[in-house]
């Protein structure tokens, strides 16, 4: 009987009645969190199995990172990161994965603006005078992060450097529990995505400064707030990119499932609306594609590597 050729394997995926699940490499309650619970959502629809998140902290996010890079390449464990996949490269000593060959490329998520907030109670109203309260107090501001090779220790460092004043940085396991401390008081600032400071902002529990961003945003609790470049810090910009990723060899047909998945769940009013009321933008070009991903990713490490280096004075 004639063989049909061509066939390609298909592989069982999902699972029956097995989860997928999304490994998020800082503690539940922070930005990436927020993308991942509302990712999970929309892609528990497209892909007709349950999608859970399952938060893996520590190392600024490269432990989490390093669990998917080791797990089963089944297709059931996926990791949603942000841009410390490029900046982990030039922060991070000895990350024990490689960005580029240990994982599968599945597509972009979305970009998110950057937000500088201070505890309520600092005395200082615009970036003008905070910068110099900044030079009235060196060496005692204390300046928070999610630890070495996050989205917020990247920021500070940028920080840092547009101001020309070394700061103290206390490393959370997240910007969650940073933002608690700097609402209590505990720390001064922290430079954090949107989609965890736009209700604190909205709700005054934290003075907001500037967007890192080139142009702003339009949040209506955001729209006031000037950009860096408005605030004479002209160098100083960033936008935060996630990513969705499989540990390498994740069959070719399961990784096409998922992408068709997440580019479902981009397309998802819901998740859109989310989103886009945190600030978000969720991704509508060609980096939805692994390929094109892949090569933003690797663009972006190019691009952080002598930023880092030259800001490095002020690294951890
Ligand atoms: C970061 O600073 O890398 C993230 O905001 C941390 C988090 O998502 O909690």
């Amino acid at each position: 009987a004639a063989v049909a050729f061509g066939a390609s394997a298909q592989t069982n995926f999902p699972v029956k009645d097995r989860p997928v699940t999304l490994v998020v490499p800082f503690v539940a309650g922070g930005p990436t969190d927020r993308v991942a619970r509302d990712l999970a959502e929309a892609m528990r629809k497209t892909l007709g199995t349950t999608v859970v998140v399952e938060n893996a902290a520590g190392a600024g996010g490269s432990i989490g990172a390093n669990k998917v890079a080791k797990a089963n390449n089944d297709g059931h464990t996926l990791l949603l990161h942000h841009i410390g996949m490029a900046t982990m490269p030039s922060l991070v000593r000895n990350i024990p994965f490689k960005v580029e060959s240990d994982f599968e490329y599945l597509g972009m998520v979305n970009d998110v603006p950057m937000t500088l907030i201070a505890r309520p109670n600092l005395p200082a109203n615009n970036m003008k005078e905070l910068q110099a309260w900044i030079s009235q107090n060196k060496g005692k501001i204390n300046l928070g992060n999610a630890g070495v090779g996050s989205a917020s220790h990247l920021c500070g460092l940028l920080f840092q450097e547009a101001v020309g004043v070394e700061m103290t940085t206390v490393p959370y396991k997240g910007t969650a529990p940073a933002i608690t401390d700097l609402i209590g008081g505990q720390i001064d600032l922290l430079c954090d995505q949107t989609t965890n400071t736009t209700s604190q902002i909205e709700g005054k529990k934290v003075k907001a400064f500037a967007v890192t961003t080139a142009k702003r945003l339009s949040p209506p609790a955001l729209k006031d707030l000037p950009t860096m470049q408005e605030s004479g810090l002209k160098d100083f910009q960033v936008t935060i990119f996630h990513g969705l990723y499989a540990p390498k060899g994740t069959p070719a047909d399961v990784q096409r499932k998922l992408n068709e998945a997440l580019k479902g769940a981009l397309k998802d009013s819901d998740f859109i609306k989310k989103q886009e009321g945190l600030g978000a933008v969720v991704v509508t070009d060609k980096r939805m594609e692994p390929a094109e991903h892949k090569r933003f990713v690797a663009e972006e490490i190019a691009k952080w590597s002598p930023i880092i280096k030259k800001a490095g004075v002020y690294a951890d």
